[in-house]
């Protein structure tokens, strides 16, 4: 709702980030496995650091064995027990760093648990706090998309990485330290030829991110099909019209065009590491060469020529190591930014707003209300305006699309107007603090939500401070008229719903409609009651049922409810007849039959159909 906040409906398409963003992501990075544990992160960072040093250790210990040895050939004897000593030396560096790897390792597995939660919870708190017309968007699902992909993983990646990063330079410095003595030009020859793999590793990591931007939503229409071709509640359509067989074709035929993509990347990928393994062997072995020289010249000893064929390697493998690494921390970057894109700025307009109006006794006031929905061609309401005192009831009536839904998700802030106002006690919604408008509201939404939850949860829902309140499920569920429902259930309340989980039954059409009534008298604070299609899927034992308390039941409170079933909405104060989006009549039902408009002929008809 803040103007501050990123547009997160803007397109997902774009990537490339400097050195500066780099920065910045990884130092978020840091302080992202930093803040899911201090101590697991402190000991990672002192292992790697171990880990740089074991194999310079080992190096400089081969060296003292094989001088040793040729010092023993030369002058014809040998001490056994000092060189067994320095043997043992290297056996137990060996064993030192088998331990180090697996402890980091083990402490790294650690704290990816901790940090899935840390981000999978960020993720999941970010999108409870955005507006419903970001749910109602293809690029902000693109967008969610891409921040839930990886997004757990790629933090500890970049700490990871980080941590590599450091491990290789103590490599490097100690392995340029031995090397400076006596083969000073090693060093640059082999950081040269390494160079060469960084920059396809940054092409690579570019391309491979862009590919899966571009591919999002085909990616995403794929995992649909996979939920839909799963879903216990799309499988009677899909076999009966026969779906199956050709969603799974349309899967493959999105599969394959990733699969194409996908695979161009992997022969650019082999081509540029098979040119970058090359250079480098042929740096790798001219630099040996020159030490094998050196040493039959003697200019070398022989266990100098040793150890500068395990540094050559050692430096070798840390320079490529390191570059492929910074390569790798601009891929984890790329993805990096695709969930802090999506989590930056927190909605600050949840925090500030008006609790109260300035006139408790105006009621629901609507002015010139205008509403076009976004990239739609017309306006789904257009000039609308009505007045609703406190206690009074509203009856709204009108065609399939007539916009009598998004008329109720606009007067309770669900959706901004595009024109007019919407006032609440004398002041405009916007106005209001989102959460104190909302406890104002009870809605029994016409598509309501049928969860895989308990039945007396499913009744919970309507008001989240009670999700777990037997005495108040039992209540509401009397209230919504799901008394004989309950009564047949072999647990009642607690009878598990939907088959996604053990035990669980399902309830008919009719009386899942009756949850959702149960549900919209839980919030029992709210003094605005809202019933979208109530009874469309009632037998009619029910509906008159439920229209026969109705007027007990919001007694004392502002109602608004919308039915095709005109009987039902006989008593409200106030009937509002919308066409195409505006009111085309507005007045008491008597008064309008009275007319002889829309309503009396709609009536008419409804009432000549039960003669
Ligand atoms: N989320 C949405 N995004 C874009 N357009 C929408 C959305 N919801 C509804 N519309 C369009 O707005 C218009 C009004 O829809 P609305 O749902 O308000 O009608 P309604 O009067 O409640 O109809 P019904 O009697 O079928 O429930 C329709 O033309 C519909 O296509
Ligand atoms: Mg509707």
């Amino acid at each position: 709702m803040s103007a501050s906040r990123p547009d997160l409906t803007r397109s997902a398409k774009t990537n490339r980030l400097g050195p500066r963003q780099i920065l910045h992501l990884t130092r978020q990075a840091v302080q992202l496995t930093w803040s899911s544990s201090p101590p697991l992160t402190l000991a990672i960072g002192g292992l790697t650091v171990l880990q740089g040093l074991t194999p310079i250790a080992i190096a400089w210990v081969s060296a003292v064995i094989l001088d040793a040895v040729a010092a023993g050939v030369r002058s014809g004897g040998t001490d056994p027990f000092a060189l067994t000593s320095i043997v043992a030396l290297e056996a137990a560096l060996v064993g030192i760093g088998f331990g180090i790897s697996h402890a980091r390792t083990f402490c790294e597995s650690l704290l990816q648990l901790r940090l899935s939660r840390t981000i999978e919870t960020r993720i999941l708190e970010r999108s409870i706090s955005l507006d419903l017309a970001d749910f109602e968007n293809a690029a902000f699902y693109d967008r969610l998309t891409l921040a839930r992909q990886e997004a757990a993983s790629r933090p500890l990646a970049i700490a990871q990485r980080l941590g590599d990063l450091c491990r290789d330079t103590v490599i490097l410095i100690g392995a340029a330290a031995l090397l400076a003595g006596f083969a000073p030009f090693a060093f640059p020859v082999l950081v040269v030829a390494a160079l060469n793999g960084f920059v396809v590793e940054v092409d690579l990591a570019r391309r491979d991110h862009a590919h899966v931007r571009r591919r999002i939503s085909n990616l995403r229409m794929q995992a649909y099909i996979q939920a839909v071709l799963g879903r216990e509640d799309h499988a009677k359509e899909i076999k009966l019209f026969g779906l199956g067989r050709p969603l799974i074709d349309r899967f493959v035929r999105l599969h394959d065009l990733v699969s194409r993509e996908a695979r161009r990347l992997a022969v650019r990928r082999l081509a540029l590491v098979s040119i970058t393994a090359l250079l480098a062997t042929i740096a790798l072995y001219s630099a040996y060469g020159w030490s094998v020289i050196a040493a039959a010249a003697s200019t070398i000893s022989l266990g100098d020529m040793a150890m500068s064929m395990l540094l050559y390697r050692q430096c070798q493998s840390a320079i490529a190591s390191a570059l492929s690494r910074l390569g790798a921390l601009y891929s984890d970057s790329l993805y990096l930014s695709n969930l802090t894109e999506f989590l930056s700025s927190r909605d600050i307009a949840h925090e500030d707003g008006a609790l109260t109006g300035p006139d408790a006794q105006d009621g629901l006031r609507v002015e010139h209300l205008s509403f076009r929905y976004p990239g739609a061609s017309r306006p789904a309401l257009e000039d609308v305006s009505f007045h609703l005192p406190p206690g009074r009831h509203l009856g709204l009536v009108g065609r399939n699309g007539s916009g009598k839904t998004t008329l109720i998700k606009l007067l309770t802030g669900l959706y901004r107007p595009t024109g007019g106002r919407v006032l609440l006690d004398g002041r405009d919604l916007s106005d209001w603090r989102p959460d104190a408008l909302r406890r104002r509201y009870s809605v029994m939404f016409q598509d309501f939500i049928r969860y895989q939850f308990t039945l007396g949860e499913n009744v919970g829902v309507g008001e989240a401070a009670y999700l777990e309140d037997e005495a108040r499920w039992t209540a509401a569920a009397r209230e919504g008229g799901l008394h004989d429902t309950v009564a047949r259930l072999p647990r009642g309340l607690h009878t598990q719903l939907g088959h996604w989980f053990d035990d669980g039954v399902d309830l008919s059409g009719g009386q899942w409609q009756a949850v959702a009534a149960a549900r919209a008298w839980m919030r029992t604070c709210a003094d605005i009651l809202i019933l979208d299609e109530p009874t469309s899927a009632m037998d009619a034992v029910a509906e008159a049922e439920l229209i026969s308390r109705l007027s007990d039941l919001m007694k004392g409170r502002t109602g608004i409810i919308i039915s095709h079933r005109l009987a039902t909405l006989r008593r409200s104060d106030i009937i509002l007849v919308l066409r195409n989006g505006s009111v085309s009549e507005q007045g008491t039902h008597d008064a309008l039959i009275a007319s002889g408009g829309e309503y009396a002929s709609l009536f008419e008809a409804q009432a000549a159909g039960y003669r």
